[in-house]
Formats: C-alpha cells, structure tokens, sequence
C-alpha cells in the first residue's frame, strides 16, 4: 500500500473517531495485525517472546527463513507468504507458537512447520 494513502486513511479514522492522527498512527504502528504494507496469502507471525524464545522459536524462525527463501519481513516472490517475528501471542504455555492470519498452531516443531507449509501451499484454507 502507498504511503501517502495510508497517511490519509489514518487521518479519516482520526476524524471518525474523534482521535489525534498521533494516537492513530501510533495504534497502527504498534499492532501487526495492520500491516503498512502489501502481505502475502498467508501472513505468518512467529512469537519470538521469552516463552516462545526458550522454546525454540528463534530456530524456528530461521528454519522458516530458509524453507521460504525469505527474512523476516518479507513476501515470497509469488506474493504467498509473508514471513513476521511478533511480540507475545498470548499462547505461552503452547509455545512455540506461530499465528497465521487468524489460525494459531501451537506446540511447533520443525515436522510441524512443514506440514503446515505444505497443507497452504496446496491451497488449504484457513
Ligand atoms: S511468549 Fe510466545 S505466546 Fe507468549
């Protein structure tokens, strides 16, 4: 999405709601789940909080890295895939644990992952 249409939703959201474009832009900047940029199918979100972290979710993520040829951060080339590192998922006792768009898979192990991968890209839906 271009900048400078992001500016201006955020502006009309301030004047919908009554709020400071900072508070706004502030609010979407903090939360993942509003994306300032163009995202894949599938939006995957790895925790790499403490819980998740002690888990294994910084090999984890990696091993995504390299399964989807991309960093974190970016989209696959065929616009799939979007690859995220979050804060806390509010799932500690299940960690590792990923979120991708609104489905959460917990308990992650490598096998999991690509399982996961495969299923998505064979066109499950969500
Ligand atoms: S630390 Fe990962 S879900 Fe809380």
């Amino acid at each position: 999405m271009k900048w400078a249409i992001i500016i201006q939703i955020q502006k009309q959201v301030a004047q919908l709601l009554d709020l400071s474009e900072m508070e706004v832009a502030e609010t979407v900047s903090f939360y993942t789940y509003f994306p300032r940029q163009g995202v894949g199918k599938y939006q995957i979100q790895v925790c790499t909080n403490v819980s998740c972290m002690l888990s294994g979710a910084e090999q984890l993520l990696q091993y995504l890295e390299e399964k989807l040829k991309i960093k974190v951060g970016e989209t696959t080339p065929d616009s799939i895939f979007t690859l995220s590192a979050v804060e806390c998922l509010g799932s500690c006792g299940t960690a590792p644990v990923m979120q991708i768009n609104q489905t959460y898979y917990e308990n992650l192990t490598k096998a999991k992952v690509d399982q996961i991968i495969e299923e998505l890209r064979k066109g499950k839906e969500l």
